[in-house]
């Protein structure tokens, strides 16, 4: 079978198994395990593939129509430009995300103590806290996240980035996690935000696949907004910032949240899609 029919065969497979933009997947698929870049593939359409690199594909294939996420399947995703390995212990970081990050590596690299300091709350792959360390080579970045599991990959990702030395992880539940005395020029996180009842209604790769811990945010999906509006600014230098994402449609609620708790909302912007998602915040109290 040459590399057209492959992707175009299995296109129509991954369509019919309800796959997002299956061409592309299939793609990324193919290059992943003939291990050239994607473009290359249309230099070679007419390749015939190896009955060995055939069965590889096929079970990448099957993987992928069971709804398995590609990231899962390639063992990595890039944030950022950095690479970022992912297994079922981490929530495979998204693209809105990264506004967050260049947001806060922004902030951060114009704040004059030194070192600066920041936290990553929830750091899940630890893709916040490696962009910031990455971008901030003066900040000392700090990151916590109640799961174990997750800090393992968040370390071999510092590791793999070579930032171990930048990053210092904490485990425990929200701030309980960190030692006394510490405050921070920037707290950032991407906390689990999604009402506990809508977990069941999401796309089989995000509800199957991410973990419930990192999605989970109570009945109304705010329970973590709540905790950070509570406990956050006595971690807060006053010349401080936190930034947030938040889910889609939450942001006013949110907004009025902060607000209720004496925090001053410098920002509420939008992502690439023109949904609100990251809320800028000081806090009000002197
Ligand atoms: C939405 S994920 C974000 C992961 C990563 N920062 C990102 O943006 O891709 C939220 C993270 O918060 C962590 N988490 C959940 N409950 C927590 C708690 N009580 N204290 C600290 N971290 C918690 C989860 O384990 C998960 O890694």
């Amino acid at each position: 079978m040459t590399v057209l029919e492959v992707i175009q065969r299995s296109a129509g497979f991954l369509a019919r198994k309800g796959v997002e933009s299956p061409r592309l997947q299939i793609e990324l698929l193919l290059a992943h395990a003939l291990g050239v870049p994607r473009l290359k593939l249309y230099l070679d359409f007419e390749q015939q593939l190896t009955a060995a690199n055939l069965g590889i594909v096929r079970e990448l294939v099957r993987r992928r129509g069971n709804r398995e996420p590609l990231q899962h399947i390639i063992g990595s995703t890039s944030f950022c430009g950095y690479e970022i390995r992912v297994n079922r212990d981490v929530l495979v970081p998204r693209p809105e995300t990264e506004m967050l990050a260049e947001r806060a590596w922004q902030w951060l690299s114009a704040v004059s103590a030194s070192p600066s300091t920041a936290l990553d709350f929830g750091t899940g792959s630890g893709c916040l806290a490696i962009a910031l360390a990455a971008r901030c080579p003066g900040a000392q970045i700090h990151a916590t996240d109640i799961s174990e599991e997750a800090l393992r990959v968040a370390r071999e990702n510092a590791a793999l980035n070579n930032l171990s030395d930048k990053i210092l992880f904490h485990s425990g539940d929200g701030f309980a996690a960190l030692p006394r005395d510490l405050p921070f020029d920037l707290i950032v996180s991407n906390p689990p935000y999604v009402p506990s009842a809508e977990i069941a209604t999401l796309a089989p790769e995000v509800r199957d696949h991410d973990p419930r811990l990192a999605l989970d945010g109570g009945a109304d999906g705010l329970d973590f907004y709540h905790r950070l509006a509570s406990e956050a600014a006595s971690h807060l230098r006053s010349t401080g910032r936190m930034m947030l994402e938040t889910g889609d449609g939450q942001s006013e609620q949110i907004r009025r949240l902060f607000v209720q708790h004496k925090w001053v909302v410098e920002s509420v912007e939008a992502d690439y899609t023109g949904r609100s998602r990251i809320l800028t915040l000081r806090s009000g109290r002197m």
